[in-house]
């Protein structure tokens, strides 16, 4: 499997998923979807896709119509996807920023992450209708507050090189990886067919995935509606903090998230659906993804899409606590 894999990785997919890059949009205190309108939210996110992202971005917009750019690969896509940020953190108590590999699936996209729409697997488009999110659609995987590893599809892979993709651990890695840490989202594919969202951002979503990009299981009936199981990899480079003389004396290993978590359950990803009209459905109704028709734009386009930032506040450097919480 880990072989069939990597190989895989190392030649254009033929079909089964939308596979594509999205450079950084901005890196900021900002949390639309669990915190709307707050300015900062609670802790800090990395954030790709298009440029109607904003403190308060409300369910009855659609942002397929409103963004004027995106930082994606797909020049269609004006989704927003968006991760917590990682830290490291010295032995003195100070934190650093790890910065984010480029993402070079189609040239140097600016750090980001890679954006995955399956629809069964890698390696078939199975024979089930895959429908569309509808626009103001939003969720979150994963609990900052009470995350317990138990998901099969939040997962880190300590990166001998960049092809690494196993094994995953649902724990951060416990000694340096030689080529840095990747983080994966996968996302429930099974929802109720009704609400945009719900209290919590999960409980319109059943989760039934796998993990690794397995086929996902049945849909339930109370969440019958199968949609395309939207995955995050976001791959960080810690190699500059791989000197063991650094690390915590403790044993423990030196990585946080920037809500203040060392053990990496707590691991979450917030997605905001917003591609233009039907594109996405228009994609998997197709059976040879990649070749769609989907609309692209060149590196330089994607990254040049910026918003200017609600909140200004030190992110870089050395920092004595990490932005928005108070020092430990
Ligand atoms: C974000 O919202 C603020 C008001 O809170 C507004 O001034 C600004 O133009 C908005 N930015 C974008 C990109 O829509
Ligand atoms: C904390 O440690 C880091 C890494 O050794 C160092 O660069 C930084 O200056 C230290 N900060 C303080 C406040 O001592």
């Amino acid at each position: 499997m880990k072989f069939f894999l990597s190989a895989l990785a190392l030649v254009a997919p033929a079909q089964g998923y939308l596979r594509f890059g999205c450079g950084t949009l901005s890196v900021q205190r900002l949390d639309p979807l669990v915190e709307p309108g707050a300015i900062p939210s609670a802790h800090l996110h990395q954030i790709v896709g298009g440029n109607a992202f904003n403190a308060t971005m409300d369910p009855s917009r659609d942002i397929g119509n409103e963004a004027t750019c995106t930082t994606c690969s797909f020049s269609e896509d004006f989704s927003n996807y968006w991760t917590a940020v990682l830290y490291f953190k010295a032995q003195n108590g100070s934190y650093i920023r790890v910065p984010q590999y480029p993402n070079a699936l189609l040239g140097d996209l600016q750090g980001g992450m890679t954006i995955y729409y399956i629809q069964e697997s890698f390696s078939t488009n199975g024979n089930q209708k895959i429908t569309a999110f509808p626009p103001g659609f939003r969720m979150t995987v994963g609990n900052p507050g009470n995350g317990d590893g138990a998901n099969p599809g939040l997962r880190y892979t300590c990166l001998q090189n960049v092809m690494t993709r196993f094994p995953e651990t649902a724990e951060f890695p416990k000694a340096p990886c030689p080529a840095g840490i990747m983080a994966i989202h996968h996302f429930p594919a099974c929802w109720d067919g009704k609400n945009l969202d719900s209290a919590n951002h999960q409980d319109h979503m059943y989760n039934t995935v796998k993990g690794a990009f397995q086929p996902a299981g049945a849909c339930p009936a109370s969440h019958p509606v199968r949609v395309p199981q939207v995955a995050y990899e976001t791959m960080w480079d810690t190699t500059k903090f791989n000197d063991k003389s650094l690390w915590p004396t403790d044993g423990s290993q030196p990585f946080v998230w920037s809500y203040e978590d060392s053990t990496g359950y707590g691991t979450h990803g917030d997605y905001l659906f917003g591609w233009k009209g039907d594109a996405l459905q228009r994609a998997m109704d197709s059976t040879a993804l990649l070749s769609t028709g989907l609309a692209t734009q060149s590196v330089p386009q994607a990254n040049a899409c910026k918003i200017q930032p609600s909140v200004v506040e030190e992110i870089d450097g050395w920092l004595s606590s990490l932005p928005g919480r108070s020092a430990m």
